[in-house]
C-alpha cells in the first residue's frame, strides 16, 4: 500500500455507497456540508481520506475494489469493519451517547442507560478505533500528518501516538464539548479514556472558544493533561456553492418556490431531522406568532427543509414523527386547505436547498446547541433578497455572526416568535446593512484557510511548540 504526508480521517468519506435497483453498487458524492468542501480543500495536496465502510454497500465495495477516485487526487480508504462493531461504535456510542453528552440533550431521568449492553457497545467503539489507528498508520508516510474528524474517533490520538509517534496529529471536533458536570453523566475511567485519546493527538481543535474551553475544563477537572486546544472557525464555501446556486436546476426550483409563495414572504429552516436543531420549538414560535398576529397566515409561508437523519435511532425517529404530528396540527389551525402555513420537506436535495437559500426573507437557526452550524452561514452567503437571520445564541456560528443577526435563546419560544416578527417589519435599509455584513463574516474563513489552519496546529504527541 502507498503512503501519504497527509491523512485525514473521518466517519463517513466524500462519497459513500449503496447498492443500486438492479444489485449493481452506486456511489453517491456527499452533497452538501464539510466533506465536499474538505475534497476541494485538499486538492492538489495527495492526501488520503481513511472513512469506515458502515454499510453493507460500503463493505461490497471494498472488497470488491471499487472506491472511487476522488476529486482533487485525493485517494479514498474505507475501515473494513465488523457490523457489529460499527453499530456499537456509531450508534450506541457516537450518536446515542456522545452527541447526547456533547448537546446537553440527555433527559436524565431516563438517559443514559450504562447497562452490560452498553459497555459492550463501548468496547466496539475502542475496537473500532483502534481499526482507524491501524489503517491511518499504514497509510501514513514516515512523519506524515493526520487530520481527525470528530467524535467517533476521540481515541485515536492515543492511539496513535502509542503506535506511531512520528506522526504530528490533530483532531477536530464540529460538535460542542460538554461542560465538566454534563460530561460526569458517563463513569470516571470512561471519561478519562475519553480524555486520554483525544490528549495523545499533537492538538485537539474546535469552531469556537466555548468548545475549546470547555474540553479544556473538563480535562483539567479529570486531572488529564491536554495541549492547550486551539479555536479555527469553519465559513462557507462559495467557490463550491456560487456556481451551484447560479445553475439551471436551482433556478427552476426557485421559479416552483415563487410560485408556491404567490407573493407570501418566506420563512426558512434547512436541517437534519435532529433533536438538536430544535425544530419543534421553532414551530411552537411561529404557532404563537399566528395566534399573536393572525394577519400574518395570509403572507407568510415556512418552508422546513428537512433531512432524513440517523433513522437507526429511535429518538430521532420520534422526533421526526413528532415535528410531522406537531406541523399538520398548525396547518390544521391556521392554514386553509390546499394552503398550509407550514410546508414540510423531508429530502436530502442540496440544489433544492440552495435554491431556498437564495429566496427566503427569514432563515430561522434556533439549535439548542450546534459546534458551528453552516447553514447560518451558507444562507446569507447565497440570499438575494436580503433576508434576516434568526440565530440561536448556542449555534457556534453566533460568535462570529454576533450583531447582525437577531438572536434567539433556543427554549424561549415566546422571544423566538418576537425575533420572527421583528424580523418580518424590519426595513429595507436595515435588512440590507445586516445582510451585507452577514454575508462578509460568513465568507471568511473559507474551507482550504481553515484545513491550513488546522494542518499549522498538528503536532507530534509531546511537542509543546
Ligand atoms: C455532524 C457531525 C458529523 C456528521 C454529521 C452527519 O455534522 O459533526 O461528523 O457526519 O453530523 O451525521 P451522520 O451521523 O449522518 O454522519
Amino acid at each position: 500500500m502507498t503512503t501519504s504526508r497527509l491523512v485525514v480521517a473521518a466517519n463517513r468519506g466524500p462519497a459513500s455507497f449503496r447498492i443500486g435497483d438492479g444489485g449493481e453498487l452506486v456511489a453517491h458524492h456527499a452533497a452538501g456540508g464539510l466533506a465536499p468542501s474538505l475534497v476541494r480543500a485538499l486538492s492538489g495536496r495527495k492526501a488520503v481520506w481513511v472513512a469506515a465502510a458502515g454499510s453493507e454497500a460500503e463493505r461490497r465495495a471494498l472488497h470488491e475494489g471499487k472506491l472511487p477516485a476522488l476529486d482533487g487526487g485525493a485517494e479514498l480508504r474505507l475501515v473494513d469493519l465488523d457490523p457489529a462493531v460499527y453499530s456499537a461504535a456509531y450508534r450506541v456510542i457516537s450518536n446515542a451517547t456522545l452527541w447526547f453528552c456533547y448537546h446537553g440533550m440527555f433527559d436524565q431521568v431516563h438517559r443514559p442507560v450504562l447497562d452490560r449492553r452498553w459497555y459492550e457497545a463501548w468496547e466496539g467503539y475502542r475496537a473500532y478505533c483502534s481499526a482507524f489507528a491501524e489503517e491511518v498508520s499504514a497509510s501514513a508516510d514516515d512523519g506524515a500528518t493526520v487530520v481527525v474528524n470528530d467524535y467517533h474517533l476521540a481515541l485515536l490520538g492515543a492511539m496513535l501516538a502509542e503506535r506511531r509517534p512520528d506522526l504530528r496529529t490533530v483532531h477536530f471536533a464540529h460538535t460542542p464539548f460538554s461542560d465538566p458536570a454534563e460530561l460526569r453523566v458517563l463513569p470516571v475511567a470512561i471519561r478519562r479514556q475519553l480524555l486520554e485519546g483525544m490528549a495523545g493527538f499533537g492538538r485537539c481543535g474546535f469552531h469556537t472558544p466555548r468548545w475549546a474551553d470547555a474540553f479544556a475544563r473538563c480535562a483539567a477537572v479529570e486531572q488529564v493533561r491536554t495541549p492547550p486546544p486551539f479555536v479555527a472557525p469553519l465559513g462557507s464555501d462559495p467557490s463550491e456553492l456560487l456556481p451551484v446556486a447560479a445553475s439551471a436546476r436551482v433556478g427552476e426550483i426557485v421559479e416552483r418556490l415563487e410560485e408556491r409563495l404567490d407573493g407570501r414572504r418566506l420563512i426558512l429552516r434547512s436541517d437534519r431531522v435532529e433533536p438538536a436543531k430544535n425544530s419543534l420549538r421553532g414551530f411552537l414560535a411561529f404557532a404563537e406568532l399566528l395566534e399573536r398576529s393572525p394577519q400574518w397566515r395570509d403572507e407568510v409561508l415556512f418552508v422546513a427543509r428537512a433531512y432524513p437523519s440517523r433513522e437507526e435511532l429511535p429518538e430521532y425517529l420520534a422526533y421526526r414523527s413528532e415535528v410531522q404530528h406537531l406541523v399538520e396540527r398548525i396547518n390544521d389551525v391556521h392554514g386553509r386547505p390546499g394552503r398550509p402555513v407550514i410546508e414540510l420537506v423531508v429530502e436530502d436535495d442540496f440544489e433544492a436547498s440552495l435554491a431556498a437559500y437564495t429566496r427566503y426573507d427569514v432563515l430561522l437557526v434556533n439549535s439548542l446547541r450546534d459546534g458551528m452550524n453552516l447553514v447560518a452561514k451558507e444562507g446569507p452567503l447565497l440570499n438575494r433578497r436580503d433576508g434576516v437571520l434568526v440565530l440561536s445564541r448556542e449555534a457556534g456560528a453566533f460568535t462570529e455572526l454576533e450583531g447582525p443577526a437577531l438572536e434567539v435563546e433556543p427554549f424561549d419560544v415566546s422571544g423566538t416568535a418576537e425575533a420572527i416578527e421583528a424580523a418580518l417589519a424590519m426595513g429595507g435599509d436595515e435588512r440590507s446593512r445586516r445582510a451585507r455584513e452577514l454575508a462578509a463574516r460568513a465568507t471568511a474563513h473559507p474551507p482550504a484557510d481553515w484545513l491550513a489552519a488546522v494542518i499549522a496546529h498538528a503536532r507530534r504527541p509531546g511537542d509543546s511548540g
